[in-house]
């Protein structure tokens, strides 16, 4: 396959390579720009984080669990294109030698190429920015004192790249055959070509299937990237429903949530990281049906549905009904989600995310309670758990415990008690089963807590 895209200014094209080629390995294997470091592999270090432009701006993105087609038609620019062609260092690079960011310097080329992207969008918010880049030795106070003292400086021309490709230029490919296209674009035609090669591996934002690759050394077959196909991407809001398309980023739906549902815009903060929650989407983390992941309880309590799609024919269900078992989930063969529909309305969301490390770690236990209360009395709730079974699942017994109940003390008490009927948990390396109950069971207290108006910040340190 071919691939074309802007590489620090300058139009390439990637001749005969693997779909399964990672960002990383090409720049460095065959490129020579070793610049960007190889750290985990797995998108947790930032140490490979290179900046991509595409129609919807800039943002930086982890290279090792990038594969080269998801990369047709875009700009790139790694480390060694962040200083002027004249050689004159970006402020960011200026800064973090005033500021003393840097040590045995294997992390400074992700977190030059990340400060620059945050730079050029005017992102302030260094903590949150910067959480998915590592260091082990230089300590963060440098980095973002460096980050704050470049962070009003001008744009350096060079910045400004534009992708190779609009996505609405990029030429549509017959798909009839039984080659996979190499760069899909009509919603028609890949729903008719995946419906008649069903076993293709379907690649979304590679967040989980990159490392299938990088860490399992899988060979992945055929495979089909869903990054150019029309119709997918992007969140609309009408009157009454609101739709995200399948492959709307974390980012994207980021602000869409801290409108609409901001428990749910929070736990979209907490996950991954910058460059995790810029690549991954919506679809692929209901799709890929992890009893671990975070979008799906959030989305079970907001009751939303999905819509699947197999050639022209079309099903839609609610969110709790897909995931089955373990690794099952009711999608039937060549069939994929398109998107996904919530009713518009008044918030009761609460998402609670339990994890070891605060930021960029996956959730030991993740619960999001939708619970209305009407005249004191519950009037609707929904539970749903992500890490306390084999699927995301719904609390069925702690709502009965709830529903019509008033919204007391003592009823929370009874939930908390029901909720040890609707699961047993597994003990694993992220926590015991002892554990995962007690906290699932405090996360309900935690919300009849804040509903009270008491302080309940995990983050706050009272004496
Ligand atoms: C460092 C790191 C941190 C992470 N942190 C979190 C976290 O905090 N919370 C969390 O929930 N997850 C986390 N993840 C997991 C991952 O980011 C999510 O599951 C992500 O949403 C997957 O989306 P994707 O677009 O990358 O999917 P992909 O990796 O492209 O695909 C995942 C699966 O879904 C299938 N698929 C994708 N799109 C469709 C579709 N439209 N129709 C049918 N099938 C489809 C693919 O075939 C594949 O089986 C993390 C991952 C990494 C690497
Ligand atoms: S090498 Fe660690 S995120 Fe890519
Ligand atoms: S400077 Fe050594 S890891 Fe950051």
């Amino acid at each position: 396959m071919n691939v074309s895209f802007r590489l620090n200014g300058e139009d390439v094209t990637a001749t005969d390579v693997s779909p399964t080629t990672t960002l990383l390995d090409w720049l460095r294997e065959t490129r020579g720009l070793t610049g960007t470091k190889e750290g985990c592999n797995e998108g947790d270090c930032g140490a490979c984080s290179v900046i991509v432009t595409d129609d919807s701006g800039a943002r930086p993105l982890n290279a090792c669990i990038l594969f080269l087609p998801q990369l047709h038609g875009k700009a790139i620019r790694t480390v060694e294109g962040i200083s002027a062609p004249d050689g004159t260092l970006h402020p960011v690079q200026q800064a973090m030698i005033d500021h003393h960011g840097s040590q045995c310097g294997f992390c400074t080329p992700g977190f030059i190429t990340t400060m620059a992207a945050n730079h050029l969008n005017g992102r302030t918010d260094h903590d949150t920015a910067l959480a998915g880049n590592l260091c082990r030795c230089t300590g963060y106070a440098p980095i973002i004192r460096a980050a704050q003292a470049a962070q009003d400086a001008p744009v350096p021309d060079h910045m400004h790249d534009t992708p190779l490709l609009l996505a609405k230029n990029i030429p549509g490919e017959p798909q009839a055959g039984a080659e996979p296209p190499s760069h899909p674009t009509t919603l028609d035609a890949f729903a008719d070509w995946y419906a008649a090669h069903p076993d293709t591996t379907l690649i979304a934002g590679a967040t989980d299937v990159g490392l299938w690759v990088t860490k399992q050394m899988r060979n992945l077959g055929q495979t089909a990237f869903l990054t150019h196909v029309d119709g997918l991407r992007g969140v609309t809001v009408g009157d009454d429903t609101i739709t995200i398309g399948a492959m709307t980023t974390l980012s994207d739906l980021h602000p869409v949530m801290a409108e609409h549902h901001p428990a749910f815009a929070e736990l979209i903060r907490r996950y991954g990281s910058a460059q995790v929650r810029n690549a991954a989407t919506i679809g692929g983390n209901v799709a890929n049906g992890s009893p671990i992941g975070d979008g799906p309880p959030a989305l079970i309590a907001l009751d939303a549905t999905l819509h699947l799609r197999c050639g022209s024919d079309t099903r839609s269900l609610p969110i709790a009904d897909f995931f089955i078992d373990y690794g099952k989930q009711d999608r039937q063969k060549g069939e994929f989600l398109t998107h996904i529909t919530l009713l518009r309305g008044a918030d009761h969301l609460r998402c609670y995310k339990l994890s070891k490390r605060f930021d960029q770690d996956i959730s030991a236990v993740c619960g999001c309670f939708w619970i209305e209360v009407a005249d004191g009395t519950v009037k609707t709730a929904r539970l749903a758990f992500g890490g306390m079974a084999a699927t995301p699942k719904r609390a069925h017994k702690a709502e009965a415990a709830l529903t019509g109940q008033p919204w007391s003390h003592d009823t929370v008490r009874d939930a908390m008690a029901a909720l040890t009927q609707d699961f047993t948990p597994l003990s694993d390396m992220r926590a015991s089963a002892a554990y995962r109950m007690e906290a699932a069971q405090n996360m309900l207290l935690r919300a009849w807590s804040e509903d009270q108006g008491a302080p309940t910040s995990v983050l706050e340190v009272r004496a």
